[in-house]
């Protein structure tokens, strides 16, 4: 049974700086007649005995005028404010920052793309209204008369009991598709599952997915998701056809668990997991321009298609190396996972450990004059070390020498 207060979560699970902050808030709200609410996945984690590490103060009313009063109040002060959205992030004495928002309407006039707010400072059975599905949707009030008190519209409570993720109305998804990723992401992180209507509304909406969507949304769920590094995200991905977001067809014959292996082995040196986990879906240079990526993820991801659509197979141990030499360990996973080409692990067990000792300054000391005939040089040396024929410094020499009489 869920407690229909908050407080004791508070209590337990919030730092004591963080706490000292809430009630100095409340006080201050109460004394001056605002209504102010823990409202979405604070509330949320808190329920569900999860730690949380952003607060997210909701005022009904107007945010910015709230906080003002604060920093006449107490010690803080306001470090940012959007006057559009009537939102300030304040800093208070202990070093706590707390994101202050007004309670808001919204609609989706473009649908897929950001919304537009057409009120502030409305009712918070109006704002909850706005938000993704019912456990998100749950408020917490935070005055001292009423401190703690739960505030479910939309039945969260009974949701989160149940572990279901239920969308507020039927137009959901097509108002905002990444909130299909977020119903993956939370599924996975929390065990949940989507109720039977709002999954139908999702299939519905992968069966004539809109692409003239905030690209910038999906990305940053997709990140959050696969920064997860769970198999069953990847397998979810696929079974429900949530790819049909970014892409009409996906590589469906990887498996999370595959994923999940091959990344564990070399996850000291991987930097962007999730890409390892999108960019197997992809099948074509489309795929990787459809999201504003940033140039390094976007030459990784181009890096592993170019790569794939190559596929040599060569027992010829440098060709091998200079087939993976430069490229990040990401693109090599992602194309070892489509193509399953042995040529990948070869490189990323043993070839890449290969280096010529020679040095430039080697090669002129020998009488060899620089330019484009060097690199030819530590070619050959290359090819002589990878096959087993010199394996140190003084044979690479000997081997140059042998270069120098020819
Ligand atoms: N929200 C929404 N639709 C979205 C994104 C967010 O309705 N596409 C609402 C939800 O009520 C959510 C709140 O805005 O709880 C805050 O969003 P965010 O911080 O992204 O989500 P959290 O629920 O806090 O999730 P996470 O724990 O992953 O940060």
């Amino acid at each position: 049974m869920q407690p229909l207060n908050l407080k004791d979560k508070i209590e337990k699970i919030l730092p004591s700086e963080t706490k000292k902050v809430i009630y100095e808030c409340a006080k201050i709200a109460h004394l001056k007649d605002y209504r102010i609410f823990l409202v979405g996945g604070v509330v949320r984690d808190l329920l569900l005995d999860r730690n949380v590490f952003d607060i997210d103060i909701t005022v009904q009313g107007d945010a910015i005028e709230f906080c003002k009063l604060l920093q006449t109040e107490t010690e803080c002060s306001i470090i940012q404010i959007q006057e559009d959205l009537k939102t300030a992030k304040v800093r208070f004495e202990n070093n706590v920052t707390i994101d202050f928002a007004s309670t808001r309407q919204e609609e989706y006039p473009q649908k897929g793309h950001l919304p537009v707010v057409t009120k502030t400072g409305c009712v918070l059975s109006r704002d909850v209204k706005r938000r993704d599905f019912t456990i998100n949707a749950i408020a917490a009030a935070l005055n001292s008369d009423s401190y703690g008190r739960i505030i479910d519209y939309a039945g969260g409570i009974e949701d989160l009991k149940n572990k279901t993720l239920r969308v507020l109305h039927e137009k959901s998804f097509i108002d905002d598709p990444s909130r299909i990723i977020r119903g993956l992401k939370f599924s996975v992180r929390l065990g949940f599952e989507l109720d039977k209507k709002t999954k139908q509304l999702q299939d519905n909406y992968l069966n004539a997915p809109n692409r003239d969507l905030s690209r910038m949304r999906i990305k940053s769920e997709l990140q959050q998701t696969f920064e997860l590094n769970s198999p069953a995200a990847f397998d979810r991905c696929v079974a429900q056809k949530i790819y049909k977001i970014f892409t009409e067809d996906a590589n469906k014959n990887i498996k999370g668990q595959e994923i999940f292996d091959i990344s564990a082995k070399y996850k000291t040196e991987i930097k962007h997991l999730w890409l390892v986990y999108l960019g197997v879906l992809f099948t074509c240079k489309e795929d990787a321009e459809f999201f504003n990526f940033e140039k390094n993820e976007k030459r990784l991801l181009i890096d592993a298609l170019d790569m794939i659509a190559e596929n040599p197979r060569t027992d010829d141990l440098f060709k091998v190396y200079k087939f993976f030499e430069n490229k990040c360990i990401e693109s090599i996973l992602i194309f070892y996972l489509v193509t399953k080409n042995e040529n990948a692990m070869l490189f990323l067990e043993k070839l890449r450990k290969f280096r010529v000792e020679t040095t430039g300054e080697d090669l002129i000391n020998m009488d060899f004059l620089p330019g484009a005939q060097f690199s030819e040089i530590f070619d050959l040396v290359l090819k002589e070390r990878l096959e087993g024929r010199v394996s140190n410094k003084r044979e690479e020499i000997d081997f140059i020498k042998t270069l120098k009489n020819s």
